[in-house]
């Protein structure tokens, strides 16, 4: 980058968030997979800024740990939350000698495009500001620090809802939190800020008294710029998030039924001609392939399907399955499962740290842990690895082509080979080679002419 487009982000993320009545540091509450602090920090899309500085305070540690995937941040202490100038004021040391531009953004605010960003550094380029910031007119702007600008968009003052005449308050502009500085501009007057105020605290928003020229630029989608300070508020901004994600994927050629009831994480990925039913939730690295269709009532998290994968009141975690198999209804599959091509699993069979190959069917009534499985195995109804004795996870290995009974009891270790059967209720404690019939329970007692001695009937008892 040239002299003059030289880009620094500071994202103020040291506040408690008593709104919030969490434990929890604000910044840090989910949003669809990401917490809030990431969803800003992503919000800065293609831009890469030389110096990407994250201002943490109240659970500073915990906040330092959830960024921890982000080598290139610098974490700046604020060990008195003062105030979001205070915060500002934190960075002066770490930008000595810059004399590019900061972009500042509230940890607070998650549903930022980049593509907003990108338009706010530019017009801040090409009108040569102090500052640009971001407003939107709100119908209800209750809690946001109200901008007072010209007709042509001269800010002259930021006011703080609880700051407000009752007059003032009507005024709908309001401060997104996001804003554009000429460094060098900022770095002289960011010192002399002044804690007059309602709650005594530095406000970054007094500095735009201090520069000039200093414009707002009114957003768009009001709907990006709105922070979060409390739980219904997440839960808004949540539906935004989840509106803009569907509108996504159907116009990418995924079919979603009652689209309100489905959730899915920013991070999954959709191929055309998925159907996903209702009550259904993708989450986190989740990837499904061209045909599938996923649910009514199912979760899928990290995990691959593949095309023309059929899910149906199911829940996978952590796991593969590829093409044309069928789960469910009522699988659950956990724990690094990979279920080959044209599998069957359901009907109440739970799956875990497993590996099935092509054309197995488990279909009914059954646990499998630790387990692999060669191709075209079924598994009878009632069929449990017995993978646990109560101190460590043993693993069972079965064959190509090998049926297990109905209700048969694998106690691992233990190797089954390929074409072999397993009698119903056995309880298979020995490795069986290949092509065996193997029977492990009582033989069965037939005594020809036996009666039950007679009993004489009691008034009550069923005759
Ligand atoms: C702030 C703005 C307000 C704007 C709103 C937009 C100020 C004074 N007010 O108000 O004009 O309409 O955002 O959402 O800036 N923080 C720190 N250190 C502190 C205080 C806050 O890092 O000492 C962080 C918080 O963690 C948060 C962000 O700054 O991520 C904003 O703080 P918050 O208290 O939520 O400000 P608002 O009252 O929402
Ligand atoms: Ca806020």
């Amino acid at each position: 980058m040239g002299m003059g487009s030289k880009l620094a982000v500071a994202v103020l993320a040291a506040g408690k968030g008593t709104r919030m009545k969490s434990s929890l540091p604000k910044v840090l509450h989910p949003l669809g997979g990401r917490s809030l602090v990431d969803c800003a920090l992503d919000s800065l899309g293609t831009l890469t800024p030389s110096h990407q500085l994250v201002i943490v305070g109240y659970g500073a540690d915990q906040v330092k740990a959830a960024l921890a995937h982000r080598p290139q941040i610098t974490f700046v202490e604020q060990t008195q939350q003062l105030g979001t100038g205070h915060a500002v004021q934190q960075v002066l040391p770490h930008l000595a000698g810059f004399d590019g531009d900061l972009l500042v953004l509230n940890g607070d605010v998650p549903l930022l495009r980049p593509s907003t960003l990108e338009e706010l550094w530019t017009v801040h380029r090409r009108q040569g500001n102090a500052a640009t910031l971001l407003t939107a007119q709100f119908d209800d702007p209750t809690g946001y620090g109200r901008v007072f600008c010209t007709d042509d968009h001269v800010v002259t003052e930021i006011i703080e809802h609880r700051d407000c005449t009752d007059s003032q308050r009507q005024n709908r502009r309001i401060n997104a939190g996001v804003y554009c500085f000429s460094w060098p501009a900022l770095e002289a007057v960011l010192p002399h800020l002044k804690a007059e105020n309602d709650q005594n605290e530095y406000y970054l928003t007094d500095v735009v008294q201090d520069l000039a020229p200093v414009m707002a630029v009114d957003v768009a989608d009001p709907e990006e710029i709105q922070g979060i300070n409390n739980r219904k508020q997440l839960a808004a901004a949540y539906d935004i998030l989840q509106d803009r994600i569907k509108d996504a994927w159907m116009a990418a050629g995924v079919t979603l039924i009652n689209p309100a009831s489905i959730t899915i994480d920013p991070t999954v990925e959709l191929a055309p001609d998925v159907v996903i039913e209702p009550q259904t939730h993708l989450r986190g690295q989740t990837q499904v392939g061209c045909g599938s269709r996923i649910g009514p009532g199912s979760l899928i998290e990290n995990s691959q399907l593949g095309e023309n994968v059929t899910v149906l009141y199911s829940v996978i975690s952590d796991s593969t399955v590829a093409k044309d198999s069928r789960i469910g209804p009522y699988a659950h599959l956990r724990g690094q499962v990979t279920i080959g091509q044209g599998c069957r699993v359901g009907n109440f069979v739970e799956i875990k740290k497993s590996t099935l190959g092509d054309r197995v069917n488990a279909a009914h009534l059954s646990y499998l842990g630790d387990a692999t499985l060669g191709d075209r195995v079924n598994i009878g109804a009632g069929t449990i690895t017995a993978n646990y004795d109560g101190y460590q996870k043993h693993p069972t290995v079965i064959g190509d082509r090998t049926k297990t009974g109905s209700n048969s009891v694998l106690v691992a270790p233990v190797t089954l080979g390929s074409d072999v059967t397993v009698g119903a209720g056995s309880v298979v404690t020995k490795d069986v080679e290949d092509d065996c019939l193997v029977v492990a329970r009582a033989k069965q007692i037939t005594l020809p002419g036996w009666r039950p001695a007679p009993r004489r009937a009691t008034p009550d008892s069923p005759q």
